[in-house]
């Protein structure tokens, strides 16, 4: 049975932490899902590390549909959540939310959409609740709004920011969120959030008192060379691996030593 959004709700509730990684596509989907990693994030993110792009904001709808589409024909037991990418979602437009995040579970074959916002979209995450569709939030840091950050620091420092933060993540719940991502939130503070919410928390550069934890694909198998975030700790060298084994293709081939 595929995980569902129930299981991680008895994860929390058990105290066992729950891992979660990103995944843009089917091989990777198939390598992952046979780990038994229980949920597989389609971030937007993948506008980096597979397009190139300097930050998320050029995503779309279709680019994210095309990578889910794959990861759903590799993953059959992980609940995989896709990124509503930047300008596919608004607090003051239901319908258009609507008709793309429909377009998520109908078309992409995701379980769950992940939306990026507090209070401003708990509206918004009702709404879509109501309607049928799993929603997972996102605080802290929100990559789609780098421009209003101006820059990737810890988020929720001074006592205003803490505040905003809890209240944050309480209207999610209460808007009926399965789960919220925790991104660069101050580790203190990410546990006290974690502890004071039932549904569960995933950090990611936000300290240990998180309820699982989500980090991106190309960063912890070493494959992302651009930029290595702080967070990240290093599982594989891949990148390291593939330059050594296209070399020595290459010099098999110079050598007529491949094909034998
Ligand atoms: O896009 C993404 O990969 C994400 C995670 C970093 C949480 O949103």
């Amino acid at each position: 049975m595929p995980t569902t959004i129930h299981d991680l709700k008895r994860m929390k509730q058990d105290g066992k932490p729950i891992p979660v990684l990103t995944c843009y596509d089917y091989t990777a989907a198939k390598i992952l899902d046979s780990a038994q990693i229980p949920v597989l994030l389609v971030g937007d993110s993948l506008g980096m590390v597979v397009h190139g792009f300097s930050s998320t904001l050029p995503v779309t709808m279709d680019m994210m549909l095309h990578h889910c589409q794959a990861v759903a024909r590799g993953a059959k037991n992980a609940l995989i959540v896709i990124d509503m990418p930047f300008a596919t979602y608004s607090a003051d437009d239901f319908s258009l939310s609507l008709k793309n995040c429909a377009r998520a579970l109908g078309e992409g074959g995701a379980h769950a959409v992940k939306i990026e916002g507090g209070s401003g979209v708990a509206r918004l995450v009702a709404g879509l609740v109501a309607a049928g569709i799993p929603v997972m939030g996102h605080i802290g840091l929100t990559p789609q709004s780098i421009n209003q950050f101006g820059g990737y620091h810890i988020q929720g420092k001074e006592e205003h920011a803490r505040k905003r933060l809890l209240a944050d993540a309480l209207e999610l719940e209460s808007a009926g969120a399965f789960s919220i991502v925790l991104e660069l939130v101050e580790s203190k503070l990410s546990a006290q959030i974690s502890q004071r919410i039932k549904i569960p928390t995933i950090g990611i550069g936000s300290g240990s008192g998180c309820d699982g934890q989500v980090q991106v694909f190309h960063d912890v198998f070493g494959l992302y060379e651009d930029f290595v975030p702080k967070h990240t700790r290093r599982y594989a060298t891949v990148a390291e691996t593939v330059r050594a084994a296209a070399k020595q293709y290459a010099a098999d081939v110079a050598a007529k030593k491949f094909p034998s």
